[in-house]
C-alpha cells in the first residue's frame, strides 16, 4: 500500500512535535500472511504478521524478523520445518526475532529445526556444522508466547536485547537423548530484564545459562534431561545481578542448580542471586554445585576469585540423587551466602 501524502504530512507532524517519543505503530488490522519463505520479505515491514504452516524453509536460509516494526504482532500457526543446512554454523540462527514491543504468539504453532539431520554428538564444538535455533533481541516489553520448539540442532534460545517475557514456551529436543543430541541449551540469556515462565524443556544441555546481565526471573518451569538451572560460566569482564529462580523443577539432569565462574577469569561478578522452591529428581552428578574453578568445560579443582558470588540465597532445594553429590562448593571468594530448607539424598 502507498502511503498518501496527508499521513506523511500527519506523520512529519508527530515527529516535530515529539521527535523522542517512541512512535510504534499500532498493528495493522489484516495480518501480512507468510505462507512460504519467498513471503517473507514482502513482510517484514509490517505491523500485523501471520507465520502460516505448514511450509518448510529452504536449506542455508534464515528466517530474519529482526528488523519488524516496534509494536508489531507476529502470530504462528501450523508447523515451520527448517530443511538442513550444510553452510549454516553456530554463528548462524535459524529464526531472529527482534524489534520493541513486539507480540510474539505462538501457541498451538510448531517451528521444527530438524536437528535430528544434524546431531552427532559433538554439539557446538565439532562434528558438522550447526546452527542456533532462536535469536531474540527485542527490547521495551516484548512478549514471547506460546511456541513449541522441536529438534534445535544446538543452542535454542539466544537471548540479547532487554525487557522480555517468556511464557509458555515448549522446547521438546527429547529425540536428542538417544540421537546424539549435544549443547542444546534452552535459554541462554546475556541481557537485562528477562522473565522466562511457566515452560517446559526436555533437552542435553543447560535449561538456563546465564552469562551476563541481571534483573531476570525464572519461574514455574519444568527442566528434564539437561545440565540444570545455570549462572555461567562467567568469563572476565562479565557481570550478573539480580537472578530469581522460583517454583522449578529439574528432573532427569546432569546438576540441580549451578553456578561456575572461569578459572583465572577477572573483572566481573555475580551478586544479588536467590533460589526458591526447587524440586530436584534423578539428578545425575551434582545437587548444588557452586565453583570457581572452571576451563574449557572441566574444572581445574582450584578456584580462583577475579569473579566474585556474594548475596546467594537458596531457599527449599529438595528432592533426590541417582548418584553423585548432592552439595558441591569450591569458592575462592563467595560471601553472603544464606542456605535453608536444603533437602537432598540419595547421592553417593
Ligand atoms: C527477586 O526477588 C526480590 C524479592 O525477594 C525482588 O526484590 C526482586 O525484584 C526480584 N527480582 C526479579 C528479577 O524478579
Ligand atoms: C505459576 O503457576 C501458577 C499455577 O498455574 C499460576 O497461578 C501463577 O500465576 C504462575 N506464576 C507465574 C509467574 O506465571
Ligand atoms: C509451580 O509451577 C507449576 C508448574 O511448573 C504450577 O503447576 C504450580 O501451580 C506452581 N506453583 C506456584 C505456587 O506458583
Amino acid at each position: 500500500m502507498r502511503a498518501s501524502s496527508s499521513s506523511s504530512v500527519v506523520t512529519l507532524v508527530l515527529l516535530l512535535l515529539s521527535p523522542n517519543a517512541a512512535l510504534a505503530a499500532p498493528a495493522a488490522a489484516t495480518p501480512c500472511v507468510i505462507d512460504s519463505f519467498s513471503a517473507l520479505a514482502g513482510c517484514v515491514k509490517s505491523t500485523n504478521i501471520l507465520i502460516k504452516g505448514p511450509f518448510t524453509v529452504p536449506a542455508e536460509s534464515s528466517f530474519d524478523l529482526s528488523g519488524i516494526p516496534d509494536g508489531a504482532t507476529v502470530t504462528v500457526s501450523g508447523t515451520v520445518t527448517w530443511a538442513k543446512s550444510s553452510t549454516l554454523d553456530k554463528t548462524n540462527y535459524l529464526f531472529l526475532l527482534g524489534g520493541s514491543g513486539v507480540t510474539f504468539d505462538g501457541t498451538g504453532a510448531i517451528f521444527d529445526g530438524n536437528g535430528q539431520l544434524y546431531w552427532d554428538g559433538q554439539g557446538a564444538n565439532g562434528g558438522v556444522k550447526k546452527p542456533k535455533m532462536f535469536r531474540v533481541t527485542t527490547t521495551g516489553k516484548s512478549v514471547i508466547k506460546g511456541i513449541t520448539i522441536k529438534n534445535s540442532p544446538i543452542h535454542c534460545f539466544s537471548i540479547g536485547g532487554s525487557d522480555t517475557t517468556f511464557d509458555h514456551i515448549t522446547l521438546d529436543n527429547s529425540l536428542g537423548d538417544t540421537k546424539g543430541g549435544h549443547n542444546t541449551d534452552a535459554f541462554d540469556v546475556s541481557a537485562t530484564g528477562i522473565t522466562i515462565q511457566n515452560s517446559y524443556v526436555h533437552n542435553q544441555d543447560d535449561c538456563l545459562a546465564i552469562n551476563n546481565g541481571g534483573n531476570i526471573a525464572f519461574t514455574n518451569n519444568t527442566c528434564i534431561g539437561g545440565h540444570g538451572i545455570s549462572i555461567g560460566s562467567i568469563a572476565s569482564g562479565k557481570t550478573v545481578d539480580g537472578v530469581n529462580v522460583s517454583n522449578c523443577t529439574i528432573s532427569d539432569s546432569d546438576n540441580g542448580v549451578r553456578i561456575k565462574t572461569i578459572y583465572q577469569a577477572t573483572g566481573g561478578f555475580v551478586k544479588n542471586v536467590q533460589y526458591s522452591d526447587i524440586i530436584l529428581s534423578n539428578i545425575a552428578k551434582r545437587g548444588i554445585v557452586i565453583e570457581q574453578d572452571y576451563q574449557n568445560g572441566s574444572p581445574t579443582g582450584t578456584p580462583t576469585g577475579g569473579i566474585p558470588i556474594s548475596g546467594l540465597t537458596l531457599t527449599n532445594i529438595a528432592g533426590n540423587m541417582k548418584s553423585g553429590t548432592e552439595v558441591y562448593i569450591l569458592c575462592a571468594a563467595c560471601s553472603g551466602f544464606t542456605f535453608s530448607g536444603i533437602h537432598i539424598t540419595g547421592g553417593g
